[in-house]
């Protein structure tokens, strides 16, 4: 396990485990977590023994009630803020993880809580979750992707009720929204988590990620394009098996 201020990072086998860890402020997102979450990532990324990796908050309570209020209030003004994230960008960075991550979600998941969840790519919740985005009603809107994510994910009308009318969902709502994939009793949550981590962890590193990289980088590709990514990711597994099964005759 290795040392981080907001953060536990845990390995597995080829499971890796984020736990956001700040319980006693509801894991909510600080400028502390946001440089810990950018090293994080960037070591997941770098670190080909990582197949898929799990993200989760600790406590009772919460994945994460979003951005640090506290913080916030006295937070530096927006071209200092933007200069930072400039250099060190989280949300950019989880776009470009190639393993598939899994958001195992309980309690409430709130602004950047479902923008975190939202940059992962199965999301499995407990039946006590509770999910919103209330930045508009405190004279903001997202900015960690929320406004791109969520319709891509739920479709514009239902992004747009959980924004501008503060609508937060229970597990039932966001399942049939189509932004969890299913809901489980709470003392399943991680267990459920890791089963499909597992699952994920059996089949081979780059067929994963070639099928992960397929689906996301396409669903922004018109169709053609996409079709041509996928027969090219194809195409390079294929070269690959090729070449392991020309060794394996020569190394008999
Ligand atoms: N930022 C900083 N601290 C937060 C926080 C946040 N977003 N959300 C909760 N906390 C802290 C509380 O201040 C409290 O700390 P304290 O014990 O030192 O007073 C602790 O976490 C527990 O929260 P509490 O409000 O007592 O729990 P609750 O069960 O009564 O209510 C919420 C839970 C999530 C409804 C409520 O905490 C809340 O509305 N939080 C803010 C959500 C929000 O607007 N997030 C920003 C989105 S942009």
């Amino acid at each position: 396990m290795s040392a981080f201020k907001t953060l536990m990072y845990e390995k597995k086998g080829g499971i890796a485990s984020v736990t956001l860890n700040r319980p006693e402020a509801l894991n909510a997102f600080n400028v502390q977590m946001r440089d810990d979450l950018y090293e994080v990532l960037g070591a997941i990324i770098d670190d080909p023994d990582v197949r898929v990796v799990i993200f989760k908050g600790a406590g009772e309570k919460a994945f994460c009630a979003g951005a640090d209020l506290k913080e916030f209030l006295g937070a530096p003004p927006p071209v200092a803020a933007r200069q930072v994230r400039f250099r060190r960008d989280p949300w950019g960075l989880f776009q470009k993880v190639p393993q598939p991550i899994i958001a195992a979600l309980h309690g409430y998941v709130l602004g950047s809580g479902i923008e975190i969840a939202l940059c992962c790519d199965i999301r499995i919740a407990s039946e006590d979750v509770r999910i919103g985005l209330p930045e508009v009603g405190l004279g903001i809107i997202p900015a960690a992707g929320g406004t791109q994510t969520l319709p891509r994910i739920v479709g514009r009308a239902r992004a747009l009720e959980m924004l501008l009318a503060n609508r937060w969902l229970d597990g039932e709502e966001a399942f049939r929204f189509g932004l969890v994939n299913r809901v489980v009793a709470k003392d399943r949550l991680l267990e459920t988590a890791e089963k499909v981590a597992e699952s994920i962890a059996s089949s081979d590193p780059l067929a994963v990620r070639s099928a992960k990289q397929a689906v996301v980088r396409g669903m922004d590709l018109p169709l053609a394009e996409g079709l041509d990514l996928e027969r090219r990711l194809a195409a390079g597994l294929g070269r690959k098996t090729a070449r392991s099964h020309k060794e394996g005759k020569t190394n008999r």
